[in-house]
């Protein structure tokens, strides 16, 4: 019994001199390690790269002596490197270190946004030092199909809501436009419908839309690092279509060409017609020609009537029918009377006369200028083309025609006044017809 007290004693002493010359060996080194411990000279700097860009992570040890590096993802410990051997599988990944140097850097190609992180730079003293530096990864922004509104069609007087979902780093900011740059009617519970040029923010919430808020929408994704992104939603809102004209007037000179016109806002539009009297006008009818031109809502039908008879003046009626409803507009086309005595028993016939003033309302496009194409019995023929092509293309051609027409002048002024009559014949062709449109 004796002689195991004695032993346990014995041990007791051995153990408290062991722990006190180990507490007296650490003391020594805490004293002696800022002499030759290795230590961090600078904190690693943070970084921020852009994705695909290489990134590197330095880190400077001072007095590493036989010690190592090793570089560690400080999300989850994993080594990528130690000394100047990289340890994990990932490519990407490199180590250098210049002998002469106290620099150890880290570097990832091509960086993904999972490089995005803080990493560690670790060196494998007894008690370990480390220090942390982190790598921020830009990615411009990109709009995900998945959470972003297609194109979407409503009823009038619903209510819709427009989404668009983005990813980017830093996380993108959404703005909301419309192609067209009309402005946006927003609702704001506390004041009601509001318009804007932009709205800000993924949700789009259009409160009752009305069908002037049909048309593509914009949703733009930006972040700062470029290129920001777009993407085009078109809208489509039901309603019933509306004539913009109840009854127009137009006139036409008998074997002229007319261009009737009727404007409508509707949505759906494919269903338009043509109607003279009772019967629909269809494209076959040779001298009938008829078109439709759409830009959103707004719905363009025009017949083109050629060689005017007698039978074709009076009323056209133009309308579209939809699942909503229905609209129709009326067009009278009377006859422009061309007083004979006024005009040139000979026009010319293959030179262009195109009329010189074209049209400028949109609603009522008269073809105003006869057409001259009559067979020409003049003797001096050829004398006259040249004279009104002359005319014609004095302005293009400049000092080559005004010679020309000096060398006519001299040898026969009796067909410039000829011509000159055709001119002036011409523009007060347009005038009356002009006038005759406007009333
Ligand atoms: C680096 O970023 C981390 C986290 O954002 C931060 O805690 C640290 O202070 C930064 N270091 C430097 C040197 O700015
Ligand atoms: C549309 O939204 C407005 C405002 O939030 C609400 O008062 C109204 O009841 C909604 N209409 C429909 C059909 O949901
Ligand atoms: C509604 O309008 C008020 C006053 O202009 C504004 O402070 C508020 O942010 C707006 N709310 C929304 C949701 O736009
Ligand atoms: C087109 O509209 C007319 C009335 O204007 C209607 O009789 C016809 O059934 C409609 N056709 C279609 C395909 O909706």
């Amino acid at each position: 019994m004796e002689v195991r007290l004695d032993k346990f004693a014995m041990a007791l002493w051995r153990y408290s001199a062991f722990f006190f010359l180990l507490t007296t060996c650490s003391y020594s080194q805490d004293v002696l390690e800022d002499e030759w411990t290795p230590k961090f000279a600078m904190p690693i700097a943070n970084v921020t790269v852009a994705l695909g860009r290489e990134a590197v992570l330095s880190c400077t040890v001072n007095n590493l002596g036989h010690l190592k590096v090793g570089w560690l993802r400080a999300e989850d410990q994993t080594v990528l490197s130690l000394d100047s051997k990289v340890v994990t599988h990932n490519v990407r990944v490199s180590v250098s270190h210049e002998p002469e140097s106290d620099t150890w850097r880290l570097h990832i190609r091509q960086v993904k946004p999972s490089d995005k992180g803080c990493y560690m730079c670790q060196i494998n003293t007894i008690n370990m030092k480390k220090q942390v530096g982190c790598l921020d990864v830009h990615v411009p922004p990109d709009i995900l199909d998945a959470g972003t509104s297609s194109d979407t069609e409503v009823q009038e007087g619903d209510n819709v809501t427009l989404v668009c979902a983005a990813s980017g780093q830093p996380p993108p900011r959404i703005q909301w436009r419309r192609e067209d740059a009309r402005l946006l009617q927003i609702y704001n519970g506390s004041v009601g419908f509001v318009t804007v040029d932009s709205y800000s923010g993924e949700r789009l919430d259009l409160v009752k839309v009305d069908y002037t808020q049909m048309g593509a929408y914009l949703c733009i994704a930006s972040n700062d690092i470029p290129p920001a992104v777009s993407k085009r939603i078109v809208l489509k809102v039901n309603f019933a279509p509306v004539a913009r004209q109840s009854n127009q007037v137009v006139g036409a000179v008998l074997g002229s060409s007319v261009n009737l016109v009727c404007n409508f806002h509707a949505y759906p539009s494919d269903n338009t017609s043509w109607y003279r009297e009772v019967s629909e006008i269809h494209e076959y009818g040779g001298d009938y020609k008829i078109g439709v031109t759409r830009m959103s809502y707004e719905v363009t039908l025009h017949l083109t009537v050629r060689n005017i008879r007698p039978i074709d003046f009076g009323k056209y009626f133009c309308g579209i029918t939809n699942n909503i409803g229905q609209a129709r507009s009326t067009i009278t086309l009377y006859e422009i009377k061309v007083e004979t005595t006024t005009v040139p028993s000979s026009p010319p016939t293959t030179t262009t006369t195109e009329p010189t003033t074209t049209p400028t309302s949109e609603t009522t496009t008269v073809a105003t200028v006869p057409e001259l194409s009559t067979s020409t019995e003049a003797t001096n023929s050829n004398e006259i083309e040249e004279l009104a092509s002359l005319f014609n293309d004095n302005t293009k051609r400049g000092a080559e025609a005004s010679s020309r027409r000096r060398s006519y002048a001299v040898s026969s002024s009796s067909s410039v006044s000829i011509g000159i009559s055709l001119f002036l014949a011409s523009i007060s062709y347009q005038l009356s017809s002009i006038a005759a449109s406007v009333r």
